[in-house]
């Protein structure tokens, strides 16, 4: 494994990378000899789960990234943008949909604990994360206007999801000590870190398999999701870094792990057959073809083994950076933002 990844390029600025266990590695222009072993590069090795690698991951500082999509400019010629499949094209508007309130939920959950942090590092990496998620966010919601155009119910969606904010951020206000109403807090802190795990594996499925990327008839559909998928993969341990940081006891985020394992699929089934059922007037008209167009999606790599990748994070010793995504990372770093990488023209 190459533990010196590539010099920062102008559009990341950053100085470190952070090991597993915080410790500090050295970029290529820090360290004279990065072919060799740094005496900084030492990595601590987690417990190993039973299918991952047994070698801690090299965990960038998540990097924030002003994006600029082509959203508005140009809708997708075919309506059905994810592999001519109804059923998947209209889950992707699902997730599209889902990520803006869902990360902003993420973010106050992590944030509330910030002042409570001592690891300047961990604090650094907090404010990369919240930088990130509200990008995406930003982003999302973007597309989602392009989709609500297209006749997707993405405004549905995201209205329903912004349930808990009202509720959060009375409480917030009211209660500004995040030790005050200590369960509530915890209950969504557990469940941040459950479902970051979920976006992490989410994350590597779509960057690891060039069948998604190959069914991604939409340009920007398609680049929007590989960057959003690799700074999940950049961020996937900054939450459950907190949570351990500010002692939730395990129990939470296991009692969330085993929901989402059980629920998280068929939430997104359920949702994806209202959004045909309610908007799309070919689709009502198909039930076979949704059957089968439903069994196929799920058949496709982006959820293919999911559940058996879900099932480290309820080992007791796990930690996200156990799962080694340093090349994949690496790799989709220069792909997507070297100097000729896709996206370096989409930076702002
Ligand atoms: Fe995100
Ligand atoms: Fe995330």
């Amino acid at each position: 494994m190459d533990r010196h990844p590539a010099k920062p390029t102008p559009w990341n600025g950053v100085a470190t990378l952070t090991g597993a266990a915080g410790q500090r590695v050295l970029l290529d222009e820090e360290c004279p000899k990065s072919s060799i072993s740094c005496p900084l590069c030492s990595f601590r090795v987690h417990d190993a789960a039973p299918n991952v690698t047994g070698m801690a991951n090299v965990t960038a500082h998540p990097t924030v990234r002003r994006m600029n999509f082509g959203f508005g400019v140009q809708a997708p010629a075919n309506k059905y943008f994810a592999d001519g499949s109804m059923v998947f094209s209209h889950m992707v508007a699902v997730l599209s949909a889902i990520f803006p309130p869902g990360e902003e939920l993420f973010v106050r959950s992590v944030r509330r604990y910030k002042d409570q942090l001592i690891d300047p590092d961990l604090k650094q990496r907090v404010a990369a994360f919240i930088g990130q998620e509200k990008t995406h966010g930003l982003q999302h919601r973007e597309l989602n206007e392009q989709l609500a155009a297209m006749g997707y119910p993405t405004a549905w969606f995201e209205y329903l999801l912004e349930c808990t904010e009202r509720m959060e951020k009375f409480t917030d206000k009211q209660y500004p000590d995040p030790d005050q109403l200590p369960r509530l807090r915890r209950f969504f802190l557990g469940f941040t870190v459950a479902a970051e795990h979920f976006t992490a594996v989410w994350a590597e499925n779509i960057l690891k398999s060039p069948e998604i990327q190959t069914m991604m008839y939409a340009p920007e559909i398609r680049n929007l999701l590989n960057w959003h998928a690799l700074e999940e993969l950049e961020h996937k341990s900054v939450a459950f870094d907190v949570y351990r940081a500010v002692g939730v006891p395990e129990s939470t985020r296991l009692r969330w792990m085993t929901f989402a394992s059980h629920f998280g699929i068929p939430i997104l089934v359920l949702f994806t057959w209202i959004s045909i059922a309610t908007t799309d007037h070919e689709g009502r008209r198909q039930p076979v073809r949704i059957i089968k167009e439903t069994v196929q999606m799920l058949r496709n790599p982006m959820w293919k083994g999911f559940y058996k990748s879900m099932k480290p994070f309820k080992n007791p010793s796990f930690h996200p950076d156990q799962i080694d995504n340093t090349e994949l990372l690496t790799t989709w770093q220069e792909a997507l933002f070297g100097e000729r990488g896709e996206l370096a023209g989409h930076l702002r």
